[in-house]
This record gives structure tokens, sequence and C-alpha cells, in this order.
């Protein structure tokens, strides 16, 4: 048989999620490149490996059984990878890390200052949301993951390393913009611009306010912290972001942080692995480079020192 591992790589997707649009979602695909190489897969093994009832897919037999087959491969090469990766210790090994997308303002420069540290490291950096990066874990697929504080009860060590306070944004000229201690009650009339619900993000800035019986107008989600900045400083409502996403704006004076009560919510940014594993030389290294407060010292924005 001439398959290949990309086609059982997607093929597991495909049969995690029983869905093509979130197994091309998962692996930055298009679904058309998903479903030839599906079915790819299929003309080699002879027999169809999904089947459609209604308008849901489902495993076939043979699905069930390529699916077993292949997690088990998938595994097995991952061992590999972390067997060589040992033997490579921390200069010349490969980090592979993955990062919410808020973390994504400062990943970079981590790695950065970590490969001053360590020249002959190489690294794959994955930026996605929060659920993406559960699955990860999960499925063992990176060594180590940036994100908000992750559910209890999935087996995972996290453990925290930098605040992450959540902050108010509003064009420079906003009504609100100079006034102090601003009560949470005057947020009632505001529009707001929000992330999308599965965001470390917005999930926190839903508790804050649930807890405080505060119901705000968030009408608009949007996926991109980018894209939520330049619709607040375009006039479209208020904004709720990390600081880490601020920087420039702050420094230009095209947004500014309003001085609200409660704010900002207080969080932190977790690294996190799954319980028990046995990372590579350089994971463990760059788990130690974040310890070692240097390297948080270097990202702090202006606005948390
Ligand atoms: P996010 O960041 O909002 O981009 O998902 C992670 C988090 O804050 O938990």
């Amino acid at each position: 048989m001439h398959l290949t591992l990309r086609q059982l790589e997607v093929f597991q997707a495909v049969a995690r999620h029983l869905s093509y649009t979130r197994a091309a979602e998962e692996l930055h695909l298009s679904q058309p490149a998903v479903s030839m190489q599906i079915r790819q897969l299929e003309e080699t093994v002879g027999l169809p490996l999904f089947e459609k009832l209604g308008k849901k897919i489902h495993l076939t037999e043979a699905g069930r059984e390529v699916f077993q087959y292949s997690q088990g491969i998938g595994q097995h090469l991952r061992e590999m990878e972390e067997v060589v990766e040992a033997l490579k210790g921390v200069q010349g090994g490969h980090l592979r890390i993955s990062v919410a997308t808020t973390a994504n303002y400062f990943a970079t420069r981590l790695l950065a200052a970590f490969s001053r540290r360590y020249p002959d490291t190489t690294f794959s950096l994955d930026i996605t949301n929060r659920k993406t990066l559960l699955g990860q874990l999960t499925n063992n697929e990176t060594d180590l993951v940036i994100m908000g504080k992750p559910p209890d009860g999935l087996d995972l060590d996290a453990t925290p390393f930098m605040e992450n306070p959540l902050v108010i944004i509003a064009p420079a000229d906003h009504a609100l913009a100079k006034k102090k201690k601003i009560p949470l009650s005057a947020l009632q009339d505001e529009s707001f611009v929000v992330r999308e619900l599965e965001s470390g993000t917005r999930i926190a800035m839903e508790r804050f306010f649930g807890e405080r019986g505060v119901k705000l107008n968030t009408g608009m989600d949007m996926t991109s912290n980018s894209a939520i900045k330049h619709a607040v400083e375009a006039g479209l409502g208020l904004g709720i972001v990390s600081i880490h996403t601020l920087e420039l704006e702050l420094e230009a004076g095209r947004l500014v942080v309003l001085d609200v009560d409660g704010f900002p919510i207080q969080r932190h940014w977790y690294l996190v692995m799954r319980h028990g594993k046995r990372l590579p030389p350089v994971a463990r290294a760059f788990f130690d480079f974040l310890m070692d407060g240097d390297a948080i010292r270097l990202i702090r924005t202006e606005a948390i020192r």
C-alpha cells in the first residue's frame, strides 16, 4: 500500500472531528485539499472510510480499523521524534511550541531571545485558538503550549509565568477617555467589540461581568485582536483586550485604556504540557528560560511595568 503519513494525519483529523471543515481548520488547509487526501487514501485502501448519513459523516468499519492503527503509528512517530530530540541535546534540537492567538504578540520576541542564548536550535510555532491548543495537548502534537489557564480535569501540567491583564480600550477622543474610576454601570450604555466565544479573553470577560451582574452590549465579535483594535479606532465601540496586544497604539496615542472600576481583569499566562510528558532537552531549556525572570522582563509591556 502506498499511503503517506500526510494522508493518515489528515484522515485522523477528519475522524476525530467527524467534519471536513473542522479538520481543514485544524490543519490550516482548504476543505478541497482535505477531501482530496481522503479520496486518495480511500483509493489506496480500496474501501470507503467515511459514509454520510443525513448531514453527518461517520466512520465505516474500515475507517474505524484504519483510525485505530493510524493512532498507533502517530504515537510511535512522536515517540521516535522525542528520543531523537533527546539525543541531539539542546543545541541542534527542534522546539515544537503552540501559542494562543493573543500570546502571538510576545511569543516571537521570546523565541528570538531564546535563539540568541541557544543559537543552533530551531522551532515550529503554531498560533491557534484555545480549543485547538487543548486538542494538540491531548494528542501529544506539541511539546509546550502558552495559553490562559486550561480547564481542570484534562491531565495537564500548567505553570503560570507572567501576568495577563485585560483592559478596556477606547479611541483617544471618546467621552469616557479622561474620566477616572468609571463605574461598571456606565458601560451598559456602550457598544463593545469583543473576541470570539471560544477565546480565553472572551471567557474571562464573560465571567467578570457575569459575576457582577452587568450585561454588556456585545453584538460585534472578531477572531483577531488587531481587528478589534482597528474597529475601536474606527469608532465601532469599546474593546476588551489583553494589555500585551497594545504597546504601539498606546504610544502613538491612537487608543487609550479606560480607568474602569475593577479593571484590569487579572489573568496569567501559563506554560502547559501533558502531565508526565518527557520534555525533549530543547523544550526543557525553553521552559527553564521562561521561568527565569529575565525573559519575562524583556517582553513585559510598558503599561504593566
Ligand atoms: P486568547 O488568549 O484570548 O487569544 O484565546 C488566550 C487566553 O487569554 O486564555
